[in-house]
């Protein structure tokens, strides 16, 4: 058993700005399923969106959050983030991250999709790296913080679940070790919870093999709420691969910021077809862009569409996004001369654990903050780097009001918590069934559950993942625990939350777009569910 007086799990931005701060207070453990640069946070590309310019506003940042959010986002959250992202800046810089600077010492901004200014601060095309790396060696010299690589988390421990008459809390995880296979007591009455996106549930996404929505899941078993689950964004362009062999090779994000410098949709024909669907054109909010491509793909019957950033002089690609240039090239395309093949591809969770702008659940004890929390900023569609602002904004606020309600004193230190009984079945001889049951998740939800739904499509969807999960339970579970059975019970749970919130929005808005009712209904409401 190992106590702490915060236990974060998971090592992307969220969770790592979170420990730096909370490090200052009192003893922090940092969990990471895999190792710790295998996040979306170190694969993020276009950057991090914050006004630090004269010409731009707090309030023009906040119309486009909200315009970007069809309706459904909490105006006073969109408000507070975006007022404290200068403040979250100076502090990314004072842990040495290096944002791209003009020659005259003022923030180089991107633009992307749906921002009406130039307003995104980066570090070429690999700011999230930038960004983890710095974080992770301030963690690494702190003397407060222990981060521990290749543990996963299986599920939080809660008073209630131990019997307790008094209010349910959280006490801390059971945590994996993926190495010895031995299963520890993490201790702690504070728990950030920042295991990021949902994309794996999908067979062709933009995240990490760790993005299976770990954290949701485990804060729904424990009995907190969570909402919005149906927004699925799906990045409009991905490197279409033909030869990939598998998902893996059809990852690759083309970033938005490439269309922000002046990169143009186009169909095969090499004709623009944006100005069908939005004035904007290809700087439209995802959701439309997204949806634009799918349904070229479908009127023309081709397998993908393009991206043409060709009239840019030459050099000028290699310079300011030189992995996307050195990655296109390995795949074949001189993205200065050739236009680049897309496809949309599942992104980024815009639902997930419902808390306040503090990242405060409904479970005392437990916060969260990054991609498994839903603050409501992102409403019904996130706008483009967003999602890293929340990350800084929401864990910094997180430790204020944990460190006003919960006082550093251990006071449930006595509660008595039984040891993880593992599963008395011996060793499985059946994985490769298990990886069919992965895959058909993924399937199923890549086919019904994707850009466009149907209520039939969906009820489909619902009945598949219910007898997966019946044979999860009733197979599976029995074993020693191992990551892949963690994976598959939590990709299942993940699917069948973002099935149960989608099949209860009889409307489209946003990232949810259903055939059978087009149109938005007049009243915003965000898709609650509470695990009781
Ligand atoms: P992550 O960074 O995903 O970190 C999750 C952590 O949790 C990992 O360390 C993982 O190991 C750990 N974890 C998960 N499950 C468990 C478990 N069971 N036990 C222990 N640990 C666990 N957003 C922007 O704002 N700007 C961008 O430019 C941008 N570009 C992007 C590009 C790509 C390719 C992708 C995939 C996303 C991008 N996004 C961008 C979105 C943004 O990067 C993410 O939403 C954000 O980084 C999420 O941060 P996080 O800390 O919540 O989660
Ligand atoms: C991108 O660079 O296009 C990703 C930005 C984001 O997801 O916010």
């Amino acid at each position: 058993m190992q106590t702490s007086d915060f236990l974060v799990i998971g090592s992307g931005v969220a969770g790592l700005s979170f420990a730096l701060r909370a490090a200052e207070h009192g003893s922090v453990t940092v969990l990471s399923k895999c190792n710790f640069l295998e996040s979306s946070s170190a694969k993020a590309q276009g950057g991090i969106a914050a006004v630090m310019d004269a010409d731009d506003s707090f309030e023009e940042h906040v119309a486009d959050t909200l315009d970007a959010g069809a309706g459904l986002c909490d105006e006073a959250v969109v408000r507070q983030i975006i007022q404290e992202a200068p403040a979250c800046i100076k502090e990314l810089l004072n842990w040495g991250v290096d944002f791209d600077m003009e020659e005259d010492g003022q923030f180089c901004l991107g633009r992307e999709g749906g921002h009406g200014k130039r307003r995104i601060l980066h570090a070429k095309d690999t700011t999230g790296l930038e960004m983890s790396r710095k974080l992770l060696a301030a963690a690494h010299a702190h003397p407060n913080i222990a981060l521990l690589e290749h543990r996963v988390a299986i599920d939080l421990i809660t008073s209630a679940k131990l019997g307790s008459v008094t209010q349910d809390r959280v006490l801390g995880a059971y945590v994996l070790n993926s190495l010895t296979g031995d299963v520890d007591i993490f201790r702690s009455d504070r728990v950030m919870m920042a295991t990021g996106g949902t994309g794996r549930v999908y067979m062709y996404t933009t995240n990490p093999t760790t993005a299976t929505g770990d954290g949701i899941v485990m804060a729904w078993r424990a009995g907190a709420s969570i909402s919005n689950m149906e927004f699925v964004q799906f990045h409009p362009t991905t490197f279409f691969n033909p030869q990939a062999k598998n998902s893996e090779g059809l990852t690759f994000l083309i970033s938005e910021a490439v269309r922000g410098e002046g990169g143009v949709l186009r169909g095969p024909d090499g004709e623009e077809f944006m100005q069908k669907y939005d004035p904007r054109k290809s700087l439209a909010p995802r959701d439309i862009v997204a949806r634009a491509i799918n349904s070229e793909m479908l009127r023309t019957g081709h397998p993908c569409m393009y991206l043409d950033i060709t009239h840019k002089p030459e050099g000028f690609m290699a310079e300011r996004f030189p992995c996307i240039y050195e990655t296109c090239l390995n795949y074949g395309i001189d993205v200065e001369h050739q236009m680049i093949p897309i496809v949309p591809s599942a992104h980024y969770q815009c639902g997930g654990v419902q808390t306040d702008v503090n990242g405060q659940s409904s479970l005392r004890g437990l916060f969260v903050a990054g991609e498994s929390g839903c603050t409501g900023l992102h409403g019904a569609n996130r706008l483009a780097s967003n999602s890293l602002l929340e990350c800084v904004v929401v864990s910094k606020r997180a430790l204020s009001l944990m460190l006003c309600n919960l006082p550093l004193t251990r006071e449930l230190e006595d509660f008595p918590i039984p040891e993880w009984v593992q599963g008395e079945k011996a060793e499985r001889d059946d994985l490769a069934i298990l990886y069919h049951c992965w895959d058909e998740v993924r399937r199923t939800m890549t086919d019904y559950v994707s850009i466009v739904r149907t209520h039939h499509r969906l009820q489909r969807a619902a009945s598949r993942l219910r007898n997966i999960s019946r044979e999860i339970n009733e197979y599976y579970w029995g074993y020693r625990v191992t990551p892949d059975i963690i994976d598959l019970r939590n990709i299942t749970l993940t699917a069948s939350l973002i099935v149960d919130c989608a099949s209860r929005r009889s409307e489209s808005r946003g990232l949810h777009y259903t055939l059978d009712a087009p149109d938005k209904l007049n009243q915003a409401r965000a898709s609650i569910m509470r695990n009781i």
